[in-house]
């Protein structure tokens, strides 16, 4: 199949264009390399362009012949949402607005969109199956959610076959740790710990520990991008120009900040100082998946589970890439 990958050289994205390459498929990235990195997409498969650009983006459809568009770009960080919410607008309201007119000029009738489990915000009862109450607490989580409308009042008006894909916490890297997590700033809990015993960060930074959980700390479902990738790939396959659908995905388990750093220290084979210091604006305090659906309709099955396996492959992706893909990281200790 001819893909259209929207956001093919970030962290999630470029797992899954990769994948969708070595499965014999021809997946091309559209990237504006904000926060993508061109050397996580194999030579020749990247257009670098704003998906705010109809018409850039148009051409990059008619250039690769696409017959289905995955769509991941998008602004991220939970905490600029808070404090620059115009940008996530723009981004990701404006951006996919201007995909989907951009897919009916071409007449491409079948999406991928990259949701998520914040969409579930401050739902009170994990874990959550996809017909769950959304309740998005930040400025993302609500980007994220106008969109999920946005794409069913096309589909329902143009006719547009589509998938939404709640992810719960993407996280791990290649099993080969050739490709991994790189934002600049990172701001992702598994990254952030793991450059403590890199020496690039004196101590973890823990957002809460009052939340009504047992052990205070928040509770995430991290799934692993490997996971991620088989399970789009399953999604697209299963996807036509009458299809709406929705699942989440995430492993089904939980597990808290103190977990993961505990799983961290097992991991790396020392204790991982930390401090607990105010909560995050914007961070609910417990998201799990039910993963049910995906596991039977689609045969979805994870192959990374448990979180000490995810950070295996985490660790030695960091281990060999200190400051990530190529340009020096900045820390903030
Ligand atoms: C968020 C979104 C998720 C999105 C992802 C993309 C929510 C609920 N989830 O994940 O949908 O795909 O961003 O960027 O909004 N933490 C610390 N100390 C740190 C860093 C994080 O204690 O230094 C805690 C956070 O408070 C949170 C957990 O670790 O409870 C995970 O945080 P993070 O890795 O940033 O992911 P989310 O914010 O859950």
């Amino acid at each position: 199949m001819k893909i259209l990958v929207t956001g093919g050289a970030g962290f999630v994205g470029s797992a899954c264009l990769r994948y969708l390459l070595e499965q014999g498929h021809q997946a091309t990235a559209f990237d504006n390399l904000c926060q993508g990195h061109s050397s996580s997409v194999p030579e020749g498969r990247l257009i670098q362009g704003d998906i705010r650009n109809t018409g850039q983006l148009a051409d990059a459809m008619r250039q690769v012949d696409a017959e289905a568009v995955m769509h991941f770009a998008a602004a991220t960080y939970v905490g600029e949402s808070v404090s620059s919410p115009e940008y996530h607008y723009d981004n990701n309201i404006g951006g996919t607005l201007s995909l989907l007119n951009a897919m009916r000029q071409t007449g491409i009738k079948r999406l991928l969109f990259s949701s998520t489990c914040a969409t579930y915000g401050d739902n009170p009862k994990p874990p959550m199956d996809e017909t769950a109450a959304q309740i998005p607490c930040s400025p993302y989580a609500r980007t994220k959610l106008a969109v999920e409308w946005m794409i069913r009042d096309f589909a329902h008006a143009h006719g547009l076959g589509f998938t939404l894909l709640r992810y719960f916490n993407a996280s791990g890297a290649d099993a080969d740790g050739k490709f991994g997590e790189d934002h600049k700033p990172e701001n992702h809990l598994i990254p952030l710990i793991l450059q403590v015993p890199l020496g690039q960060r004196d101590k973890l930074l823990i957002f809460g520990m009052d939340y009504p959980t047992p052990d205070g700390t928040c509770i995430r479902d991290y799934v692993h991008t490997s996971d991620l990738a088989s399970a789009h790939l399953l999604a697209i396959s299963a996807t036509d120009e009458n299809t709406r659908e929705v699942y989440n995905i995430g492993t089904g388990n939980g597990n808290s900040v103190m977990e993961v750093l505990k799983a961290c220290e097992t991991v790396v084979g020392s204790s991982i100082p930390f401090e607990v210091v105010a909560r995050r604006p914007g961070d609910p305090p417990a998201l799990v998946a039910d993963p049910t659906k995906i596991k039977s309709q689609l045969g979805w099955k994870p192959r990374y589970p448990d979180i000490k396996e995810t950070v295996e492959t985490a660790w030695r992706w960091h281990r060999s890439h200190p400051t990530g893909y190529s340009e020096p990281r900045l820390v903030n200790s």
